[in-house]
């Protein structure tokens, strides 16, 4: 039973990583309104202890087993009292929480599915950073959030510019979204350049600083390949609704063009602050963390197309939404095997689009009934994928 607090209490999975800190970011900044109750990454406990102590925390998850038993060993490091817990049961049991309002789920790739899923179902509002987990299998993380009333919001910058421009709006007067892309590390290289580029090169990305997982996935394009599935499947659309333009500044974060024409844009300096703060504390607007744009300043917003053939793994992107079934969910699979091959130096970066390419035309489509079926194609691709590496 959920006692009544002025403050809303957030689980934040993932408190480590580059949206973590940002969420610390924004925990810090309104105490008033927000209370950390329960941290947990996959090994850096002793970043989770400093994290607990600073802001008293006393539900701590840490995922894998070695760095478990480390943290069990030196409990003087936690607050006292503090209820470790550890694996993927431990994420769960942290996302069902019953002192927690909200669980903000940041743990790069799909490992924060089942935690997604559990928060859903115990009634939590659901802060999704976590794209992989919409498209592995977002038909049944809404059904979910439908069956239990739940709130999903959407932290990804482009998504939660979407839900706000599109909030008030209805569906139907909707003709397409465009999410703005960056066009990550090689946006200006051309394209003989891009099979000699190394992971160092991938990691530089021009505007934001993020894990290297999606910092190489901005490089692809793959990242916004994985927002527009995510877009379709948060806003119930149509696959040709969903559309990206570049756009260098990341200033202008999305477009929503309704049906006479007129775009709705939402505009801010490119920091995960605000969306994260956004999804933290809606509907209530307060001052943000990040300073403002500033208009006294000269400030150009570009837009391009985008080069598909330079960056196969947006194209692909947008036929495995055109296919639905499990094709999204193998893209992805495919996707984070080559993009682990590529910073382990085992392949050149041309070869991810490759190894996601070849993993599509080997892996049976069809339309999932349930999740365990999703499940097993993630892994069946993901070793189908691992093929292609060699
Ligand atoms: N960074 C951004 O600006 C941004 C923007 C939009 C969306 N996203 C999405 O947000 C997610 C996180 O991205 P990030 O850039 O913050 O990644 P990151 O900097 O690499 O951090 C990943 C976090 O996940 C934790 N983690 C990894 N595997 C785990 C597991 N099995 N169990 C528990 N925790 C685990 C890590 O813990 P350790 O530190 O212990 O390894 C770390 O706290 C990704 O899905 C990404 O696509 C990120």
């Amino acid at each position: 039973m959920k006692v009544p607090s002025a403050k809303k209490r957030v689980v934040l999975l993932g408190a480590t990583g580059s949206i973590g800190e940002n969420t610390l970011r924004v925990l810090a900044a309104h105490r008033d309104r927000l209370e950390l109750v329960g941290i947990a990454a996959h090994s850096k406990w002793e970043k989770l202890a400093a994290i607990a102590r600073q802001f008293d925390v006393r539900h701590v998850g840490v995922f894998d087993n070695q760095a478990y038993a480390a943290a069990r060993a030196d409990a003087a490091a936690f607050p006292a009292g503090t209820h470790l817990v550890g694996g993927l049961a431990g994420l769960v049991e942290l996302a069902q929480l019953p002192e927690a309002d909200t669980v903000l789920v940041a743990v790069v790739g799909t490992t924060g599915l089942d935690p997604a899923l559990a928060a859903l179902a115990a009634g939590k509002d659901l802060a999704l950073a976590s794209k992989e987990i919409l498209v592995l299998a977002g038909k049944f993380v809404m059904a979910a959030a439908r069956k239990h009333g739940a709130k999903l919001l959407p932290v990804d910058s482009e998504h939660n510019a979407v839900f706000q421009c599109l909030e008030g709006h209805p569906q139907a007067g909707v003709r397409r979204i465009v999410l703005t892309a960056s066009g990550g590390a090689f946006r200006d290289w051309p394209a003989d350049r891009l099979a000699h580029v190394t992971p160092a090169d991938a990691l530089k990305h021009p505007n934001w600083s993020m894990g290297p997982k999606i910092t190489v996935d901005s490089a692809t394009l793959a990242n916004k390949g994985l927002e527009l599935i995510e877009a379709q499947c948060l806003f119930g659309l149509r696959p040709e609704q969903c559309t990206a333009v570049i756009h260098p500044q990341s200033i202008v974060h999305c477009l929503v063009e309704f049906n006479d024409g007129a775009m709705l844009a939402q505009l801010c300096p490119p920091s995960m602050t605000f969306p994260i703060q956004h999804a933290l504390l809606h509907p209530e607007r307060a001052p943000g963390v990040d300073s403002a744009l500033d208009f006294t300043k000269l400030l150009g917003l570009e837009f391009r197309p985008v080069d598909e053939d330079r960056f196969p793994l947006l194209r692909l992107a947008k036929q495995t939404m055109v296919a639905g079934g499990v094709a999204p969910a193998v893209y992805n699979a495919a996707n984070e095997v080559a993009v682990a091959a590529f910073l382990a130096g085992q392949i050149p970066f041309l070869a991810i689009s490759r190894v996601v390419e070849q993993t599509l035309a080997n892996v049976k489509n069809f339309e999932p009934t349930d999740l365990a079926a999703v499940l097993v194609t993630d892994d069946h691709a993901r070793r189908v994928a691992r093929t292609f590496l060699k």
